[in-house]
């Protein structure tokens, strides 16, 4: 259960705020469907060697294999919804002048769920590119336009080069006009939302810790203590689809009782 008291804080630093920025990991999709990647078990990569997968080494090894894996994931995407966490956060730019989303997520149920600004650190699962960029980064491939298989990685129309998912894989960059603003975000903001992140990965792991540098209240929404929780000025235990949905309603009730 969510303690009362942090709620009640988090409540009054959100409705003192003018920005607000929501940071998001992999737990915000849990109760979508999508498993986490280090949850033990269950997590995406308990049943996957990410070297085997998420590499650019890998693609070059086994294109078709790691090809087959991506797809998989991305027609997965069709049978899963947002919940009332996501829709939370979407409801949240009807109380609060700027919200901006910063998710390390490439499932895209964010921006299903309504939230009209994010910025997708570690790209999107949707959307596929020439693995050369050969007409600029991202040179992205429309799969509707090409014939392909789910068990081969297609030729580029363009160059030839295989296509491949437009996420980050382990080893690479960020994109760095997304990496740009999420920093510039973290500086601007009053309050830090950080939903489902171990915080185990750089550098969306330092948006917190620049946040609450720059003067921000930093409040974080996790069932367990993470990586995060040391920078987080109040921690509410709990998952995203019960304690987001609580603390936008309590937000809401604090302002019509008192705008
Ligand atoms: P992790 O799997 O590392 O962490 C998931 C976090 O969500 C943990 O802290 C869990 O306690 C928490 N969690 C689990 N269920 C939850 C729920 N229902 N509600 C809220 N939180 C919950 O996922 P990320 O921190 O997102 O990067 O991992 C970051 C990156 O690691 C991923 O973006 C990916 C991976 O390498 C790339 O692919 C580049």
């Amino acid at each position: 259960m969510v303690d009362e008291s942090n709620l009640s804080e988090a409540v009054a630093a959100l409705k003192r705020a003018v920005r607000v920025v929501v940071s998001s990991g992999a737990g915000m999709s849990k109760e979508s469907g999508i498993p986490t990647f280090r949850d033990a078990l269950e997590g995406l990569w308990a049943r996957y060697d990410p070297a085997e997968l998420a590499t650019p080494e890998a693609f070059q090894r086994n294109p078709d294999l790691v090809w087959a894996w991506y797809i998989e994931r991305s027609e997965k995407l069709c049978t899963v919804q947002p919940h009332a966490g996501h829709y939370a956060i979407a409801e949240l730019e009807g109380l609060i002048p700027e919200v901006v989303v910063l998710t390390q997520n490439v499932d895209g149920l964010h921006v299903r769920a309504g939230s009209r600004d994010v910025v997708e650190l570690h790209g999107n699962l949707e959307r596929f590119k020439c693995s050369a960029d050969c007409r600029g980064r991202p040179t992205v491939i429309d799969l509707s336009t090409i014939s392909y298989s789910k068990d081969h990685a297609p030729p580029c129309p363009y160059c030839g080069a295989r296509v491949r998912p437009d996420v980050v894989w382990f080893g690479e960059l960020l994109p760095p006009e997304a990496v740009e603003r999420a920093f510039e975000e973290a500086r601007r903001c009053q309050v830090m939302l950080v939903v489902g992140t171990s915080g185990a990965v750089q550098p969306a792991a330092s948006l917190p810790v620049e946040a609450r540098r720059a003067g921000a209240v930093v409040i974080e929404v996790n069932p367990a203590p993470s990586f995060i929780t040391p920078t987080a000025h109040i921690f509410l235990q709990g998952t995203a689809g019960t304690v987001l949905p609580r603390l936008v309603a309590a937000l809401r009730a604090e302002q019509e009782e008192s705008p």
